[in-house]
């Protein structure tokens, strides 16, 4: 049982434009209010529509620990439950894909419809009502062909995410899209510190100069790029292209198309095209990037050649596991049209960076001597407003179930 009177106490320390108190990146019990206050209310990206290509497909992950499922039935609509089972529990899918016309669950064999109805449950007695124990159903929400799933009982309102960002996504035709690699980055650091990094490229000239190549690491969180005229250069060329490129925004979300460094038409290892087959094929290819951003938990930039999704996935509080996509057109054929290498260098050596990055902050972070310092409002804007929108939610939780906050929370409006 949390004592949700000391985190009210923690978060009442923070103080404006600062991160966190030390506690809240460390201890057992912040985590476990993180899953329940953060994890447990938001709506989290969990893939791509053409993940469930067909009647039976199934996705298996988690909301932070918590493993949901994502399956296609067969009339081709989209379900997602919690993948627990209802006899005693155990967990049904196995992390990943895969197809199959029912869902069987490994211990006992109770077998669940797609849509997620009981349908078989041996050697139960009579009076055992398989209405009764069907799975039980989360949110999903499809933004684009981008799937978001959420376990609240009301979950936040994504209308106007979808309404809003929708036409920034469609030019890159996320239907005719298939997604080329993924991998899992364990990394020994709290989520929070995973995604202060994420948020801010203050670190990124001297820790990424491979993103450094195609990406502007300079600039401010809203791409104002000063007396440089690029931006405005870059806004009229997609304007004369009828692509519109935001910025739009809401509390939890936010998105916008930006130039590229000078020459740069992807963000690769050279910031040149690394598929034939682009999933976006107006302006000759050279599009920027489209980058939205959803808080707890991603982010994901759209080249027009490719496109790249990372996610926070909270494990416990010193694990967090980084989960990348890599999407690429259906019709690209690896080996010809691509290379898996060439596709994944840059973000994966970037991953691999920031691990190195947040692991280290983290063993700074747990000595009794760290105080959170100021971030820079200039170069870590988005950092700030993560943890804006983090005491922000926490303060709504703990409203809700009757706790106060001594004085104000920082990041409150
Ligand atoms: S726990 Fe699933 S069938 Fe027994
Ligand atoms: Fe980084």
């Amino acid at each position: 049982m949390v004592d949700l009177h000391r985190i009210a106490g923690l978060l009442s320390q923070r103080e404006a434009g600062c991160g966190l108190p030390r506690d809240l990146y460390t201890d057992p019990e912040a985590f476990e209010f993180d899953m329940a206050a953060i994890f447990g209310r938001s709506w989290i990206m969990v893939g791509f529509e053409v993940e469930l290509p067909r009647p039976g497909s199934w996705m298996a992950t988690t909301i932070g620990p918590w493993p949901v499922v994502v399956t296609r039935d067969r009339h081709g609509d989209l379900h997602a439950f919690h993948n627990v089972c209802r006899h005693r529990g155990a967990r049904i899918c196995a992390p990943g894909k895969g197809a199959s016309p029912r869902l069987v669950c490994p211990y006992h064999r109770w077998t669940y419809e797609l849509w997620g109805d009981l349908a078989h449950a041996a050697r139960m007695p009579s009076g055992f009502s398989r209405d009764e124990h069907g799975l039980f159903p989360v949110h999903l929400a499809n933004v684009g062909g981008v799937l978001y799933v959420c376990v609240a009982e009301t979950p936040p309102d994504i209308s106007a995410f979808k309404r809003e960002f929708e036409p920034l996504l469609a030019p890159h035709r996320l239907s005719d899209a298939k997604v080329a690699f993924e991998n899992v980055l364990v990394e020994r650091a709290n989520w929070k510190l995973a995604m202060e990094n994420a948020r801010e490229c203050y670190h990124c000239p001297t820790a990424h100069p491979e993103l450094a190549q195609s990406f502007p690491v300079g600039v401010t969180a809203h791409f104002d790029f000063g007396e440089d005229k690029r931006q405005e250069l870059f806004e009229a060329r997609m304007a004369s292209l009828g692509l519109p490129i935001g910025p739009v925004e809401g509390d939890w979300w936010q998105a916008v198309r930006f130039t590229l460094n000078e020459g740069c038409r992807s963000m690769t290892m050279d910031g040149q095209p690394v598929v034939k087959i682009p999933m976006c094929p107006a302006g000759d290819g050279d599009l920027g990037s489209l980058r939205w951003s959803v808080e707890p938990h991603g982010f994901v930039h759209a080249a027009a050649d490719h496109l790249f999704m990372f996610s926070v996935v909270p494990v416990s509080p010193r694990e967090t596991h980084i989960v990348s996509k890599w999407v690429v057109h259906k019709d690209a054929v690896e080996g010809v049209d691509y290379n898996v290498e060439d596709l994944i260098a840059l973000w994966n050596c970037t991953n691999l960076q920031d691990r190195d990055l947040v692991e280290n902050n983290q063993m700074g972070v747990d000595s009794p001597a760290f105080r959170p310092g100021p971030f820079s409002q200039e170069a870590e804007g988005l950092a700030i407003r993560f943890v804006d929108w983090y005491c922000r939610t926490a303060q709504a939780y703990l409203d809700g179930e009757g706790v106060t906050t001594k004085g104000p929370v920082h990041g409150v409006r």
